[in-house]
This record gives C-alpha cells, structure tokens and sequence, in this order.
C-alpha cells in the first residue's frame, strides 16, 4: 500500500509535537537539546512529507481541494518555521507568536489529514 510512505513523516510530526509540549512546558530560556530536537523533527517531518506527497501525486497536477489543501498547508509550514525562529529570538512579542504557532499547527494538522485522506481515496 502506498500510502505506508506516510507513516514515517506522520510520527515525525508527532514527535515534533510532544517535543514542541515538552518546550512549553519548560519554560523560557529554552533548554538546548529539546529545542534543537524540535526543529529538527520539524525539519525531517516537512522534507519527507513533501517527499512522498510528491511521489504519491503521481500524474496530473493537483486541482481543486487538494490543489489548496497543499498551498495552506505549505503556508502553515513556513508560518511555523518563521513563529518558531522570532520564539527563539526572543525580541518579539512572545505570546502573539506562540498563538500564531498554535495557530499555524491546529491548521496544519486539519490540512494534513485531509490532504491523507485525499490520497487515499486516489491512491488505494
Ligand atoms: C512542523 C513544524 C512544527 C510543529 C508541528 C511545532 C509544534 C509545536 C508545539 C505543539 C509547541 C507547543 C505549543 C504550545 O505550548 O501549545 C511548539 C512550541 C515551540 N516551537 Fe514549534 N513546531 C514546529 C516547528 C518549529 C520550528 C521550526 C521552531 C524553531 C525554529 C519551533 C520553535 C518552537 C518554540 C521556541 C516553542 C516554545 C514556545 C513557548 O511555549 O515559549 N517550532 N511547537
């Protein structure tokens, strides 16, 4: 089943999430190995899922729903690296951004599990 290609990205993603709690809950200044795991968890995750969306999009260009689900879910991703790097920083508005984070995750993952859900109805 080619859809198994998602499973790796999609317990990145995850991992990505409990590390991001993990962060949050140990409060500012961020301890060094959790915050670098974060972003790197969020790198792997977004370069394999662009990876397999991409081999399993076999064919025609994406149109219609799956078309913008990919567009908003790329926005989500840099929203997310760009919320997480001024975090990091620390000279901006701490809670506004973390919202945004919030934001920009909840949106991602409803876009994910469609753009899933898409495939798999093209796919299997
Ligand atoms: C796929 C991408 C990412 C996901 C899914 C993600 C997820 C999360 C989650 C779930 C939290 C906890 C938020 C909360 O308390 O409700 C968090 C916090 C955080 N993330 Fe991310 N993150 C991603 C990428 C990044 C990147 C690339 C960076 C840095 C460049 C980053 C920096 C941070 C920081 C600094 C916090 C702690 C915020 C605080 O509570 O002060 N994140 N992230």
């Amino acid at each position: 089943m080619e859809l198994s290609k998602i499973f790796l990205p999609v317990i990145l993603f995850v991992l990505t999430l409990g590390f991001g709690l993990w962060l949050s809950l140990s409060g500012k200044p961020y301890s060094g190995w959790p915050f670098n795991i974060h972003k790197l968890l969020a790198l792997g995750a977004v370069i394999l899922a662009g990876l397999q969306v991409y081999s399993l999009m076999s064919g025609p260009s994406p149109q219609g729903w799956l078309f913008v689900l990919i567009v908003v879910a790329t926005l989500c991703t840099v929203t997310l690296f760009a919320s997480g790097a001024f975090l990091s920083i620390g000279n901006w508005n701490a809670q506004m951004l973390l919202n945004i984070h919030r934001i920009a995750i909840a949106m991602a993952i409803i876009c994910v599990a469609a753009v899933i859900t898409l495939l798999s109805r093209k796919v299997l």
